[in-house]
């Protein structure tokens, strides 16, 4: 007998994290059974993490508690579901070949969404500390196709919030803003709800099955020169740019260890070489604005005018 509305059934790893819990919510707002499985809270547990677990539990989200290396209660847990989405930090990447191992044996997932969430490793070359970040996303991309599994592969280009924290400091105004590079080249900045929300569509869609869908909307690209005038325009005040020359960021990514290496080869990427726009976006190609025109991204525009009213909080000093 068919399951009750056939709406599909959704596990989260890194549900809990800076842009898992927007996936999460997404999830369970677009009717969607969720759970996560997180790691067992403990004295190490910080009271954001706790308190989105109490607001997830207030909705009906299923916690389950398990460490990465527990592989039955991985397959346990999927054999629950029909969707997997990973959310997992950066430096548990390379633990997803274990999700991999236990989709193998679980044998009933229909799509896994790999913690991609950024820049398409398969289709740019940064400085080597990016370089290397990448490599392992790719592995986790190879080892997904090697064992046929139903995949969707994620590029969302910047999280709009994290870099308009990171790039205009709104919550601590300077007279000065950084410019990285000659600040002309242009990047792609995604409100966070609005990643939770298409990757919930895309998720289950179709269309996506087997494939890499892009998040680039017209309406959110623009280059550090824009962004800063528009916030000028916003906040009625006048910024001196100061400008980190190219050179300066290419020696910083030589000389500084790892793995604060990383950030400043990503800003390289992103703003000084312009990687999210290196690449032409075909008619056959996904991309998430084209494929749900009746959906609307948050523009950047919007996205600056909620930071003036309503800002929202600085992820973590990664970039610092
Ligand atoms: N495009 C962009 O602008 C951008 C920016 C930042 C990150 N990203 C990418 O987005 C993805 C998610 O990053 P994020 O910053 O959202 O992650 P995050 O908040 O740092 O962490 C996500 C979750 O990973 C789990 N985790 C952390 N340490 C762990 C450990 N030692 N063992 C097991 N689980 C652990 C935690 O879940 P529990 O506590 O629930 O176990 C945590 O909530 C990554 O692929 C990252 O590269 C993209």
């Amino acid at each position: 007998m068919a399951r009750e509305a056939e709406v599909s059934r959704i596990l989260v790893f890194g549900g809990t994290g800076y842009i898992g819990k927007h996936i999460v919510r997404a999830s369970i707002s677009l009717g969607h059974p969720t759970c996560i499985y997180a790691r067992p809270t403990g004295p190490q547990t910080g009271p954001s993490n706790l308190n989105l677990r109490l607001e997830f539990r207030s909705v009906g989200i299923n916690i389950i508690e398990g460490e990465l290396e527990e592989h039955e209660k991985i397959v346990a847990a999927l054999k629950q579901v029909d969707i997997v989405i990973s959310a997992l930090a950066y430096p548990q990447v390379l633990d997803q070949l274990k999700i991999i191992d236990a989709i193998i044996a679980a044998g009933n997932i229909k799509r896994f969404v790999p913690s991609d969430f950024g820049s398409e490793e398969d289709k740019i070359t940064p400085l080597p500390p990016f370089e290397e970040f990448l490599e392992k996303k790719r592995k986790i991309r190879r080892a997904i196709e090697a064992a046929s599994i139903p995949f969707t592969f994620i590029t969302a280009n910047c999280f709009a919030a994290y870099f308009v924290n990171l790039l205009l400091h709104p919550h601590n105004p300077h007279d000065e803003i950084v410019v990285y590079g000659d600040g002309e080249a242009n990047a792609v900045l995604n409100y966070e709800e609005d990643i939770g929300k298409y990757t919930i569509k895309v998720a289950n869609d179709p269309r996506a099955c087997n494939r890499v869908v892009t998040y680039r909307p017209k309406s959110n690209i623009i280059s550090q020169h824009q962004l800063i005038s528009l916030w000028e325009e916003k906040t009625g005040r006048s910024f001196k740019r100061v400008c980190v020359p190219e050179e300066d960021l290419v020696k910083l990514s030589q000389t500084l260890p790892p793995p604060e290496n990383i950030p400043v080869s990503i800003l390289h990427s992103i703003f000084v070489k312009g990687d999210l726009m290196s690449y032409e976006i075909k008619e056959d190609d996904l991309e998430a604005s084209r494929m749900y025109p009746e959906m609307q991204f948050t523009t950047i525009d919007q996205l600056l005018d909620i930071f003036l009213t309503d800002p929202p909080e600085p992820a973590r000093a990664a970039f610092e």
